[in-house]
């Protein structure tokens, strides 16, 4: 990122709450449920299939770690009663994890055998070094007690190659990202052509070894390579997925639909929607420029 984008990116906190909602609203599907499910069925109408996020991330009491799942439980309800392709991504957090291990667990089984009833499927989203391991552990037992159940590998971590071995002996379905949050390089590849190509490895060991990949990039290398793998073991399109955040390339998406590919979009929702835009709008500068002209008055800029 250059230093102008460092400096945009940089005063998005004393942007209006209102300002960045307006801008932002690509990357959240609304507020409500009802909203989301909207969204998807548009998203439906294109080709693609969606996974659900209910936002909400770290919270500190068990009261919150509740309601978020209470609200997980009434959008796996809608899921079945409206028939709308989707799934659902959960941050483990959002359910306890950082508060006590044994309540994210509790929360989860619920989730995950309310998921189980009506025949769909959970993802546990990867979130920063601290709660990998702990993670990658509930995931296995998840898979292990209801079946129905994903994991996510984050292709920055240097431990993931290793990782991957215990979720493919599993038989788990396995998100394959870049990882977004920033960890220290002992622990971390920087080099964004090293991350590139670590994430070109994951998919590529996970694929040969018979695994299910959801391969989720807006990266065109990444996509390339992920290509290049799936002719290579001559893959037919129920052996993986493409997966992108909404609001990001959609004509990246139309290109991978148009192919024959699967496509899931990421699909968050609910009141909680600040942290995660203003997370989206730091990926993306241009965005967050746009934002900043309109805060101090100027017009579009012209490029
Ligand atoms: P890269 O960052 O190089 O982006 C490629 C291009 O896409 C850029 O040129 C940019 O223009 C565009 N782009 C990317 N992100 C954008 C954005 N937010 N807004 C606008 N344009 C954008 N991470 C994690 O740590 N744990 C997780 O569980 C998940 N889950 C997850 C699910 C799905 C479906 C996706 C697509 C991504 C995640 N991620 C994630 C995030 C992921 O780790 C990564 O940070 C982003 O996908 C950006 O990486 P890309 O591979 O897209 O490449």
């Amino acid at each position: 990122m250059s230093l102008f984008d460092r400096l945009v990116v940089g005063t998005l906190p004393f942007v209006p709450r209102a300002l960045v909602g307006r801008v932002a609203s690509r990357y959240v599907a609304g507020e409500t449920l009802e909203k989301a499910l909207d969204v998807i069925r548009t998203l439906a109408a294109e080709g693609a299939v969606a996974t659900v996020d209910v936002l909400g991330e770290s919270v500190t009491r068990r009261e919150q770690t509740e309601a978020a799942r209470d609200e997980y439980l009434r959008a796996l309800d809608a899921i079945a009663r409206t028939g709308v392709p989707a799934n659902v991504s959960v941050k483990p957090t959002a359910l306890g994890l950082a508060i006590d291990p044994a309540l994210a667990r509790e929360n989860l089984h619920a989730l995950c055998r309310k998921a189980a009833e009506v025949g769909t499927f959970v993802r546990l989203d990867m979130e920063d070094s601290p709660y990998t391991e702990a993670t990658l552990r509930l995931a296995l037992e998840l898979k292990a007690a209801f079946g129905n159940v994903g994991a996510v590998l984050q292709a920055y971590l240097r431990r993931s190659l290793g990782d991957l071995d215990r979720l493919t002996a599993a038989k788990m379905n396995v998100r394959i990202c870049k990882g977004i949050y920033v960890e220290r390089r002992e622990i971390a590849y920087r080099d964004p052509g090293v991350i590139v190509r670590n994430f070109a490895a994951l998919v590529d060991k996970h694929l040969s070894a018979g695994g299910y990949a959801a391969i989720a990039t807006h990266d065109e290398a990444c996509v390339q390579a992920a290509l290049s793998t799936i002719d290579r073991l001559k893959l037919g399109p129920e052996a993986y997925e493409f997966q992108m955040l909404l609001g990001v390339d959609p004509l990246l998406r139309k290109i991978l639909i148009g192919s024959g590919h699967r496509l899931r979009v990421y699909v968050p929702y609910g009141r909680d929607w600040y942290a995660y835009s203003t997370r989206r709008l730091k990926e993306n500068p241009s965005v967050a420029r746009h934002i900043l002209r309109a805060t101090l008055g100027l017009g579009p800029a012209s490029a």
